[in-house]
């Protein structure tokens, strides 16, 4: 039986918990053998809760506690989320996290601390919800020289967007929705400036690119200035508004930025609408893939989650080359594309 440790028992640390019994069979099917929570570290207690008796509130139980092999980080930010996860790497545990700002700021150290220690540092959550994009980028697509990415990558905005120009919502009504649905970051400017998307860029280019991007060489522009005038000239255009993320690779550069575009109806991205998001991936031998699904939420993001405990399971003695390394990849400003 392989213990595990979740820190941080908000929307998605509970759907962990809720996954991990809900489909205890089908994890232990993959994983080899039993997959079972021992604690949950938070600093609320949850008396009413499946994992009350597990609740902890200090981080040394778990980081010294031998039985706990996987330990799944789902606080988000980075205080005291990055030392609590490196201190669990170097401690010889593998962690999974869905943490994207967590992964965009420390993902060079971290990726290493791992692969020196044999253990696995995964974030399979950390972009596209539920979708998966990280896997298939170091896994099924590892033979191709990726040259673009293009996406909308963040659930709570899109959501926005979709509420305000087919609903005719405001913009702070569609917000409240958003994060009552537990879409939303803990502080939604990180959403709506455009900042979680960076992030969320930066990460796929990385994977990409085999090279550590600093996300803060992306510009980005959030939703916060979009009205009811754009929708109309949207529409009047034909054409819809969209929070994408684009990164371009070509001959060892890189372009890319987060903005608000108008893309044509027939565009593929174009249909992807309230919290789903969409991805295509551009290769140079595979042409172009979309990847499509929730964006966020709960029980999606949980799934990613649990996929990266399974593959932890399977690989508790060697490190699953993924990642980037600590060389820098510089990345330049790119016009936005109207469509
Ligand atoms: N706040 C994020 C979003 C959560 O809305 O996409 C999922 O990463």
């Amino acid at each position: 039986m392989i213990k595990t440790a979740v820190m941080g028992y908000g929307t998605i640390g509970s759907g962990v918990a809720e996954i991990l019994e809900e489909n205890r069979d089908v994890i232990a099917g993959q994983a080899g053998q039993e997959v079972e929570l021992k604690y949950v570290l938070d600093l609320r207690e949850f008396p009413d809760s499946p994992v009350a008796d597990k609740i902890i509130h200090d981080f040394k139980i778990l980081e010294e506690d031998p039985e706990i092999q996987i330990v799944v980080e789902t606080m988000g930010g980075l205080n005291p989320a990055y030392p609590f996860v490196k201190a669990c790497l170097m401690a010889g545990k593998h962690v999974v996290t869905s943490n994207k700002a967590l992964v965009a700021a420390h993902g060079t150290e971290l990726l290493a601390i791992a692969r020196k220690k044999k253990v696995n540092f995964l974030f399979e959550a950390s972009v596209g919800g539920g979708i998966p994009i990280i896997r298939p980028l170091y896994r099924c697509l590892m033979g191709e020289r990726i040259e673009e990415i293009t996406g909308i990558l963040n659930g709570t905005t899109n959501y926005i967007l979709t509420k305000m120009d087919k609903e005719g919502e405001t913009f702070e009504n569609a917000l409240k929705e958003a994060q009552n649905l537990g879409y939303a970051e803990r502080n939604p400017e990180a959403d709506v400036e455009g900042h979680d998307t960076c992030r969320k860029i930066a990460i796929l280019t990385a994977m990409a690119t085999g090279k550590e991007v600093n996300y803060e060489d992306i510009y980005t522009e959030g939703i916060t200035g979009i009205t009811d005038i754009d929708f109309k000239y949207a529409e009047k255009m034909g054409a819809s508004v969209k929070l994408f993320g684009t990164s371009r690779m070509k001959d060892g550069k890189v372009n890319a930025y987060v903005a608000p575009v108008m893309i044509g109806n027939s565009h593929p991205l174009c249909s992807v609408n309230d919290v789903f998001n969409g991805i295509m991936v551009r290769g140079n031998m595979l042409g172009v893939s979309m990847f499509y699904g929730s964006g966020a939420g709960k029980l999606p993001t949980a799934s990613a989650v649990i996929a990266d405990i399974i593959e932890a399971a399977q690989n508790l003695k060697k490190n699953v080359p993924m990642g980037w390394s600590s060389e820098r990849q510089t990345v330049e400003p790119m016009e936005k594309t109207r469509f």
